[in-house]
């Protein structure tokens, strides 16, 4: 029996989806715990190429089961389209995909919210996905006006629940926002429908992920986005919503801290961003765009191009320390083969100082100087290797140096997209 928790130690991007769809063949539930749809989880299995925005990427694999934690906000017509696309391409989920029924929902009028916001700070702005995620998890926290799950079902309660969202949401949006607020009856009509449609997937989470945990099953976690977007500790306020790191597994999904056996941190190998905030290791230059072009560095889910940068060990040390890494897994490395040199940042310096700890002060984070060290690239593909032996030794070298700067160990490098493109170091 194994609980294991993947997430991402940078800024998300990080080739999650790949990691957890190898590590799937070896679990029996697999379980996104935060964040919705602003996630965009790509894999590839032979010619198939999938992207996931909601249901957990182990989904393709059809002996497995997959769960929607409570620490997630659904958007149920985004959900459907997943299934809907699924099914097309002969993926059934009846039977082995289960929603938390305290879930909370992301509703039209978030989206609305959320867009209308962004405008309005203009250059400021955080470059959200426009998911409606942020929204969502303002009206769990503030509690009288969250919908969860549990109330999509309910034909008494959910009506009243969102004419009162809407009153209040059409205010905003008509008032401060100077934009056209929404109708109720065919939101309600809508969201009516979409309850009847869900309700065989809904559940207690908590307890089916328990029972499967002392039946001795195998559970594996998929984290979205990365550490350095976490609501607490990443580059606030220039993150996500929810809490992306190893304890969000805990509260997201009501599964405790003792069950969890190994968390294991995905680390592109190099560093990529979307959205706005501080990037120190980012590059402006033709290298920024040569991983760009080589490593097709565009949002899976908004299209938008990623910011591209030198692998920063501070932010990875930062990731190690607040998950309690187990250990890294370093994706795509093939995309550096080409390249005749590259930099690892090891520490920061700020006003003359040297800091070795990634700063929770923005502006201290806006003033650092990334201080790097250069390893000699080693220009021979490595999509074929299958084994940690059979890498340049320059690329060993890189990947030794990147543990050795984090204090984590290596337990698996990805040369490729393809699920055989994968070297597992025991
Ligand atoms: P939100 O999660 O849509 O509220 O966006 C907040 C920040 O997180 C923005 O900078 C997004 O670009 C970023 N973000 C959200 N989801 C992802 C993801 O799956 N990968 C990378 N960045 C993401």
């Amino acid at each position: 029996m194994s609980v294991r928790v993947v997430l991402g130690a940078q800024w998300g991007d990080e080739g999650k989806a790949k990691v957890v769809d190898y590590l799937t063949a070896q679990a029996d539930v697999v379980v996104r715990f935060q964040g919705g749809a602003n996630a965009g989880h790509t894999i590839k299995a032979g010619d198939l190429e999938f992207i996931f925005h909601l249901i957990p990427a182990g989904i393709v694999h059809q002996d497995k089961s997959c769960v929607i934690g409570n620490g997630v906000v659904l958007d149920p017509a985004a959900l459907f389209k997943e299934i809907e696309d699924l099914d097309a391409r002969g993926i059934s989920v009846a039977g082995r995909l289960f929603i938390g029924q305290n879930t909370h929902l992301v509703m039209p009028y978030h989206k609305r919210l959320e867009q209308a916001n962004e405008e309005r700070i203009g250059a400021g702005a955080i470059g959200t996905t426009l998911r409606g995620i942020g929204p969502a998890y303002v009206d769990k926290i503030n509690r009288s006006t969250g919908i969860r799950v549990g109330d999509l079902l309910d034909a008494e309660v959910l009506p009243e629940k969102i004419r009162a969202n809407i009153r209040e949401k059409n205010e905003i949006l008509t008032r401060i926002y100077g934009v056209e607020g929404l109708e109720e009856a065919p939101v309600i009509e809508h969201h009516m429908a979409l309850g009847e449609r869900l309700a065989p997937f809904v559940t207690d989470t908590s307890v089916y992920l328990n029972e499967a945990i002392d039946n001795g099953k195998n559970i594996l976690f998929e984290g979205s986005q990365g550490a350095l977007l976490d609501i607490d500790h990443g580059t606030y306020p220039y993150v996500t919503s929810s809490n992306t790191t190893a304890g969000g597994a805990c509260t997201g999904s009501g599964v405790g801290p003792t069950k969890i056996d190994e968390v294991i941190g995905v680390v592109k190998a190099y560093t990529t961003r979307v959205g706005n905030g501080p990037f120190p290791t980012e590059l402006n230059d033709e290298v920024g765009q040569r991983i760009r072009d080589i490593g097709h560095e565009y949002g899976a889910t908004t299209g938008r191009p990623r910011r591209c940068g030198w692998l920063d060990a501070v932010i990875v040390r930062m990731a190690a320390r607040v998950n309690g890494l187990s250990s890294m897994a370093v994706t795509r490395l093939d995309i550096l083969d080409e390249l005749e040199s590259l930099n690892i940042c090891t520490h920061y310096i700020s006003k003359g100082k040297r800091l070795d700890h990634f700063p929770g002060n923005l502006k201290i984070l806006e003033g650092c100087e990334p201080v790097y060290e250069t390893c000699p690239g080693w220009q021979t593909p490595t999509s074929g290797v299958r084994r940690w032996d059979d890498l340049p030794d320059n690329a060993k070298r890189y990947l030794d140096r990147i543990s050795e700067l984090t204090r984590t160990p290596i337990s698996l490098v990805s040369v490729g997209p393809d699920r055989e493109e994968t070297i597992v170091i025991e």
